[in-house]
């Protein structure tokens, strides 16, 4: 299990426990003191299996839009079992939902040492990419080896989306980036191309207050911003409808802009679509013709509150290759 860590004691502990079993990496005691008194100040993530911390890792920030993979250890009994990739996912939400656009990470360049050679390896196999060497970085025997992630591609920020239902900072979201959420929406694929699903933006304050006030029990009432989904059921061909899978993959979309504009949503369909028909409150508030239905609720806005990734089967349960075996 991935814990972020808060307290900067536990933090040190933390990273004396594993740096001090991993000698062969971090053998010059001077740097990993360094190590030590610095990850107190850092994001920092654990594994922690029952009693056992397996590893961890935190992050520094470089530049505005980078931050750096400061250090990770993991204990040698427990490489190889995917410790060191969930810590990095972990890290990687992190820089992804806080704006970030990049990671980097400095190691020793290939060639030099097999140890060395192996952790090339693990970072190039998160995707990390060669930026550059630097020679003199270190020193001759070490020659530094930095590498390099987008967080802006649209694998990276699908891994980094997650519902928030959380309080949202006061402040507007400039109209452009509302428009570019859309646009994302009614870029999605439609069954037929019959482009069933529309959309309303909701910023205006007074709108926005008349819209919350009818969402009962209130969710997203610090929002600054809606984007409020409508459908149009009619058929593609024959008698087949698509538009509920017309507006999913609208919503996926736009949840995945606003991911990647540095914002938090959440889904809200059910809650709006269920007996009391909050939707069709949304709906005449907004004047939304009678061929189209309200289906789902998009609050726009940045994060107040610090939230996780929920729990989701491991991916051995849900994938399988060529066969259900
Ligand atoms: C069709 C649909 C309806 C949803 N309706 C709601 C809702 O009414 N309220 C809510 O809090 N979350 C709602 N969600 C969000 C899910 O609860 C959420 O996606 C799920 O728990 C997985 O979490 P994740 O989005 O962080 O991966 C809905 C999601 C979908 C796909």
């Amino acid at each position: 299990m991935i814990r972020f860590i808060e307290n900067a004691e536990e933090r040190k502990e933390i990273s004396r426990q594993i740096l001090e079993s991993l000698t062969e990496w971090f053998e010059v005691e001077e740097s990993r003191e360094q190590y030590i008194r610095e990850s107190a100040d850092q994001p920092f993530w654990a594994s922690v299996d029952g009693d056992v911390v397996e590893g961890f890792l935190c992050l520094k920030e470089t530049g505005k839009e980078t931050m750096e993979l400061a250090v990770m250890g993991v204990r040698k009994e427990c490489h190889r079992k995917g410790v060191g990739r969930r810590l990095f996912a972990a890290a990687r939400d992190y820089a992804s939902v806080h704006g970030y656009e990049f990671i980097q990470v400095k190691t020793v360049r290939s060639g030099m040492y097999e140890d060395y050679d192996i952790t090339n390896e693990f970072y190039k196999s998160l995707g990390f990419k060669e930026l550059e060497v630097l020679p003199d970085y270190w020193d001759e025997l070490n020659p530094c080896q930095i590498y390099v992630m987008s967080l802006k591609s649209a694998v990276n920020t699908i891994a980094a989306r997650h519902s928030y239902r959380g309080a949202f900072l006061p402040g507007s979201v400039p109209e452009a980036d509302l428009i570019t959420i859309a646009k994302a929406g009614i870029d999605a694929p439609s069954g037929c191309n019959k482009q069933t699903t529309d959309v309303v933006i909701v910023n205006d304050p007074e709108v926005l207050a008349q819209i919350k006030g009818v969402i009962d029990p209130p969710v997203a009432q610090t929002a600054p911003a809606f984007i409020v989904v409508l459908t149009r059921r009619i058929n593609a061909y024959r008698d087949r409808c698509f538009a509920i899978q017309d507006y999913s993959a609208a919503i996926e979309n736009m949840l995945l802009a606003i991911v990647e504009l540095g914002y938090q949503s959440c889904w809200y369909e059910g809650h709006i679509t269920d007996e009391d028909r909050i939707c069709d409150k949304i709906a005449s508030i907004l004047s939304v013709p009678d061929e189209y239905d309200v289906v789902c609720l998009l609050p726009v806005g940045k994060a107040a509150d610090e939230f996780h990734a929920p729990s989701k089967k491991p991916l051995s349960e849900r994938v399988r290759l060529n066969s259900w075996q």
